[in-house]
């Protein structure tokens, strides 16, 4: 083991468990992938949150560093660090909910499917240790291309015979902060008091907002429609250009992926009315997978919301969004069942 490892175990361990344990509201939490991009500000807002006692951060690189670093943080979550393949069952005993942004991102000029062939081993590998270590997890699924990881993820478990379909869950949660903030700045509203649904999937076409369906209610010129459904559904695509081949949006997904574990956790606690968009197992449409509202609750999705009513435009991108996912579905499941 890396000195700082070490160095955890031998004088933290005993009395960070004690702590860990004497948290009454405390989840266990993993995050794999924690050194990339997305996993070291999520490790960070992590060890911010109340509700987590225990924070494991998982990588292939670089997790002694992190790890050192995010514990001197002096907030309650105890934090260890595993690395390699041969420290994730360890990584994964125990845990409450497990956070994958682990694999690569995309680089101008590729889409979300150009990282399937990377992304997908990754996914698959990370959840057969799932299935074996904590089949009762709730897991959050970030790695791209999400329409065909998540599908992944579900193979593998119905594989393993832990399949729960409420405990798996695609992040789409950048969408509606993205919606959220866009949408804002066009009427003039407080983004934190604006509330945009948005469906379908996460790539392209498939990221559908409701804007008929805003809270506050409210109303759009065509032309704002026009332009606020193609920003939304190309807000990834701006970062990765921006970015200009160093990646693509890592401290805003970040901060979506709390917002959402955190929505897990409280569901999780018990807390009523925990209502967030995400891709899950679903029969709101005929796709075996769909992003809409969910309630979260003790054991993961309790309720999945329908779509509502949609007007003529929206139904129009329904059917462009249901293409494109059907055929993403089709292509993890393929992945796990070839
Ligand atoms: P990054 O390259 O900065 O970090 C990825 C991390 O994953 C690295 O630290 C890498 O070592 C690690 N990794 C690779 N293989 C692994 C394995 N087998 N086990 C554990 N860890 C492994 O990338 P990033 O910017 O953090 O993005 C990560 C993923 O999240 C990408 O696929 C990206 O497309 C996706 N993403 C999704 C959303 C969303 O809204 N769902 C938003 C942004 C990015
Ligand atoms: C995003 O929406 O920012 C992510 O899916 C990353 C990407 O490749 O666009």
């Amino acid at each position: 083991n890396p000195p700082n490892f070490q160095m955890e175990e031998s004088c933290g361990l005993n009395r960070a468990n004690c702590r860990a344990k004497g948290g009454a509201a405390g989840f266990k939490v993993a995050i794999l992938g924690a050194a990339g991009g997305i996993g070291q500000p999520l490790a960070l807002l992590m060890k911010m949150n109340p509700l987590v006692s225990v924070l494991h951060l998982y990588d292939v690189v670089n997790t002694p560093g992190v790890t050192a670093d995010i514990s001197h943080m002096d907030t309650g979550a105890v934090v260890r660090g595993f690395l390699g393949q041969q420290q994730l069952e360890d990584a994964l005993t125990g845990m409450d909910l497990v956070i994958i942004p682990a694999g690569v991102p995309r680089k101008p000029g590729m889409t979300r499917d150009d990282l399937f062939n990377i992304n997908a081993g990754i996914v698959k590998t990370l959840c057969e240790g799932i299935a074996k270590c904590c089949p009762q997890a709730i897991v959050n699924i970030i790695s791209n291309p999400v329409n065909s990881t998540v599908p992944i993820a579900a193979e593998v478990f119905k594989k393993a015979g832990t399949f729960d379909p409420n405990r798996v869950l695609g992040v789409t949660m950048l969408d509606v902060v993205r919606a959220n903030t866009f949408v804002a700045e066009v009427l003039g509203l407080d983004p934190r008091e604006t509330d945009v649904p948005v469906v379908g999937g996460h790539a392209g076409v498939t990221i559908l907002p409701l804007l008929s369906q805003v809270k506050p209610p409210c109303s759009f010129t065509q032309k704002e429609i026009d332009y606020l459904t193609d920003r939304i559904q190309n807000g990834g695509t701006e970062v990765v250009e921006a970015k200009a081949g160093s990646g693509s949006a890592t401290l805003s997904m970040a901060y979506a992926a709390v917002k959402f574990a955190d929505a897990c956790l409280r569901g999780l606690r018990g807390d009523a009315s925990v209502v967030q968009c995400a891709y899950v197992a679903s029969a709101v449409t005929e796709l075996p997978f769909f992003a809409t509202k969910v309630r979260l609750g003790r054991a993961g999705v309790e309720e999945i919301y329908p779509l509502g009513p949609l007007n003529e435009y929206e139904r129009a991108g329904l059917e462009k969004a249901k293409k494109e996912l059907a055929a993403s579905i089709q292509k993890g499941v393929s992945f796990i069942r070839k």
